[in-house]
């Protein structure tokens, strides 16, 4: 990707001013940058150490995305994940961040059956500090997202390839390929219509990204969907580089696995040899 700024030429004294001017970037601000033609930013976060670094930087939107479950759990998919670990790591993030808005996803088996079964969850997400919710799902979560809106929640659509069904779609591959994209279509208006205030496109094709945040009046957000959606999404750990291997539509802005592998190396090290502790680093009386 010839058109990012390599990391190198980066500096870290001068973080990216915030694009929406708000104290709390809430839902009316999301749907002004669509009118605007303003990028919208949305990256992962699970915890009080990473969410308040990546606000700092300014991004918009704070996803605790369920892929907590792979980052940080060590899951290999999303669908162990608990209601209770998006809690945690909601509340973990609301506590350290004071601007970006904050989306939570709802996990896989604690909303699809009944809008009573969904407010339930979005209800325990919204008390633990999330501003709105993620769900994956089109036209058949029509009216889920209708209730919870109706409810006061809002609600952020993820359609493409979605994860929670990844044994349904034959695992990560993209979707909307085909006859596969007037589905698409019919689902991204579906959502519209049943309320959501974003919608995240993941692993469709370019030009049926495009066409959808043509026809939507609500921001799409994409992640290997290309450069035409309205913002764009990453999971943080990919974008800074903290593993070796990412999916293709990642570009790594960071490397930061190496850095905390050097900096782990050099601790031990440095214990090894004694030379840790130094005399700055302790007291003698
Ligand atoms: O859980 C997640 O991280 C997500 C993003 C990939 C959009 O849903």
């Amino acid at each position: 990707m010839s058109h990012v700024t390599p990391p190198e030429e980066a500096t870290a004294s001068s973080p990216t001013p915030p694009a929406l001017p708000a104290k709390r970037v809430r839902v009316q601000h999301i749907a002004r940058a669509k009118a605007e033609g303003t990028p919208l930013t949305m990256l992962t976060a699970y915890d009080s150490l990473t969410a308040p670094i990546l606000e700092a930087a300014g991004v918009d939107m704070l996803l605790i995305g369920d892929s907590l479950g792979n980052v940080m759990l060590g899951h290999s998919s999303t669908l162990p994940v608990t209601l209770e670990d998006m809690e945690r790591a909601t509340a973990a993030v609301a506590r350290s961040t004071s601007r970006a808005m904050i989306i939570a996803d709802l996990p896989f088996g604690t909303y699809e059956d009944t809008a009573e079964h969904a407010f339930a969850s979005a209800a325990r997400l919204m008390k633990a500090g999330a501003h709105a919710v993620k769900l994956e799902g089109g036209q058949k979560r029509g009216h889920i997202i209708s209730a919870l809106v109706a409810a006061g929640i809002p609600v952020c659509a993820h359609l493409g390839y979605t994860p929670q069904s990844e044994n349904t779609l034959g695992g990560p591959r993209m979707q909307g390929r085909g006859d596969g994209a007037q589905a698409l279509r019919a689902d991204a208006k579906a959502v519209e219509e049943a309320g959501a205030f974003a919608l995240v496109l993941e692993m469709v094709p370019a030009s049926v990204a495009r066409q959808i945040t043509q026809a939507a009046a609500i921001p799409t957000i994409g992640i290997g969907a290309g450069p035409d959606t309205d913002g764009q999404v990453l999971v943080w750990s990919d974008m800074a580089g903290y593993s070796h291997w990412v999916p293709s539509f990642v570009h790594k802005f960071g490397q930061l696995g190496p850095a905390l592998r050097d900096a782990a190396s050099d601790y031990v090290a440095a214990v090894r040899a004694r030379r840790f502790p130094g005399p700055d680093n302790y007291k003698n009386d």
